[in-house]
């Protein structure tokens, strides 16, 4: 038996570490894909106008091209406790706000937090658009972009009293820059009245599309073979997978784009697209010119598009049509699979053949010492022969006689239990 436990026990390590490397290459796959950084040709930083927090109130920023903003006062290479600072950018009319999110250095906030609570930066508009984030963000990446949809936008960065003075912290950088509401945002490509960018980032597919709308777009759609030819060719070194906006997650078997339009037959890389019951999100790669499902909690580069001159809708994000509803379940069941249910039946199985084993070596160790003895041959040998010639001795148990088996082990019963247990009819 001792064998088998380590048996056991060195295929615990090797799940383990199988295991392991799963996540690790999902992650790596990811990361991959950062050798070629799209997005962050940005403004000369020595020229931008710089906008440090003021003490006596907002700081107003009107009609400014671009310009920097810096969370902490002048002068200063942390930001204090108990700031409080606001900067309202006006781009003016006919013009909207694009904000590069290049640092934030906070203080530590626990991954659940509400960021409120902690050291933290918010943006929104007048139309309720907001975005808020404190030094653990789940989805962003450093850096990062939101645009506005109108012509303006406020920043709020707020620290609270318990900044210890052995622990400080520089604060955020953001820069901005207005552009004409007519064209794409900057860095954005532009195709037909569509605009187009390739986020160079590793996230989940859901991920993805909260980064899109952050720029007020949503997961890519791929409508025409002109527009796949195109961004293959403006994209055709990137050899990463990229998100699109499809997805069978509604209707497993049943591709879509985000927005819920059929995506069959738009361009001829797509009929390509096998569905498949753990894949559900589809992405791009522009260097093969191939489509296909995956997981959609894999990591790739995130592909964004967005109507030029108008604001396009923002989508939300499809959710599994399964009995248990969303894609968090799913995610579990899937893990559950992976980590519990098939090494547990790895595992039983490893158990039946250890019994097996150890039971057949003892069946061939009696068989040794009852061959003098006995005329049976191998072939009459079975599981229940050898379980009797162990205890040859035992006492024959029959079901319709289990007193004769107890009365060897156990006291007769007094004459008041007799009386109870066998009452006189
Ligand atoms: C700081 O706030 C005061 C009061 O609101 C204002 O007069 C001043 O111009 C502001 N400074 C800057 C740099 O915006
Ligand atoms: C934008 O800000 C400017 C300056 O603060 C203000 O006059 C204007 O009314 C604002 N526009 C909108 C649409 O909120
Ligand atoms: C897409 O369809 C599903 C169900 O068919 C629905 O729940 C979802 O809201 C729709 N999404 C959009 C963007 O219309």
């Amino acid at each position: 038996m001792n064998e088998s436990i380590k048996l056991l026990l060195l295929w615990l390590l090797l799940a383990e570490v199988s295991y392991e490397n799963l996540a690790k290459l999902q992650i790596d796959n990811g990361r991959e894909k950062r050798s070629v950084n799209y997005n962050f040709k940005d403004p000369e930083p020595d020229r931008l106008v710089e906008y440090y927090c003021n003490r006596s109130g907002p700081v107003e920023i009107v009609e400014q091209a671009e310009g920097k903003i810096i969370t902490r006062f002048k002068g200063k290479s942390f930001y204090d406790n108990n700031q409080e600072c606001q900067w309202n950018l006006a781009a003016g009319p006919g013009r909207r706000l694009q904000i590069l999110v290049e640092q934030w250095r906070l203080q530590y906030a626990p991954p659940q937090a509400l960021c409120d609570g902690y050291d933290h930066i918010k943006v929104t508009d007048s139309d309720g658009f907001f975005a808020s984030w404190c030094q653990v963000l789940p989805i962003f990446e450093s850096p990062f972009y939101i645009s506005s949809r109108g012509q303006n936008l406020t920043v709020i960065f707020q620290s609270d009293q318990s900044n210890p003075k052995n622990q400080r912290y520089p604060g955020g950088v953001l820069r901005f820059r207005s552009f004409d509401a007519n064209s794409c945002p900057p860095n954005w490509m532009e195709y037909n009245d569509v605009c187009f960018t390739l986020k160079n980032v590793g996230q989940v597919w859901s991920d993805g599309q909260k980064t899109c709308n952050l720029e007020q777009a949503n997961l890519a759609s791929i409508e025409s073979q002109q527009e796949f030819d195109f961004l293959q060719t403006s994209y055709s070194d990137f050899s990463g997978n990229v998100w699109l906006g499809l997805n069978d997650k509604a209707v497993f078997g049943l591709v879509k784009w985000i927005d819920n339009s059929s995506a069959i037959g738009a361009f001829k890389a797509l009929s390509a697209v096998k569905t498949d019951p753990f894949r559900h999100c589809g992405r791009v790669n522009f260097k093969k010119g191939t489509v296909e499902m995956a997981d959609c909690e894999t990591k790739a580069a995130v592909l964004c598009r967005t109507e030029k001159g108008k604001l396009s809708k923002i989508y939300p994000i499809p959710l599994f049509k399964t009995d248990k509803g969303n894609e968090e379940d799913s995610k579990k069941g899937r893990g559950l699979l992976l980590g519990v249910l098939i090494p547990s039946i790895v595992l039983l199985l490893i158990i039946i053949v250890a019994i097996l084993v150890y039971r057949r070596r003892d069946k061939f160790s009696c068989l040794s010492k009852n061959q003098q003895t006995s005329k049976r041959s191998d072939e009459n040998i079975n599981l229940d022969a050898v379980s009797t010639a162990q205890q040859p001795t035992a006492p024959m148990i029959f079901d319709d006689q289990p007193q004769a088996f107890s009365h060897q082990h156990v006291a007769p019963p007094t004459y008041e239990e007799a009386l109870q247990s066998d009452p006189i009819p």
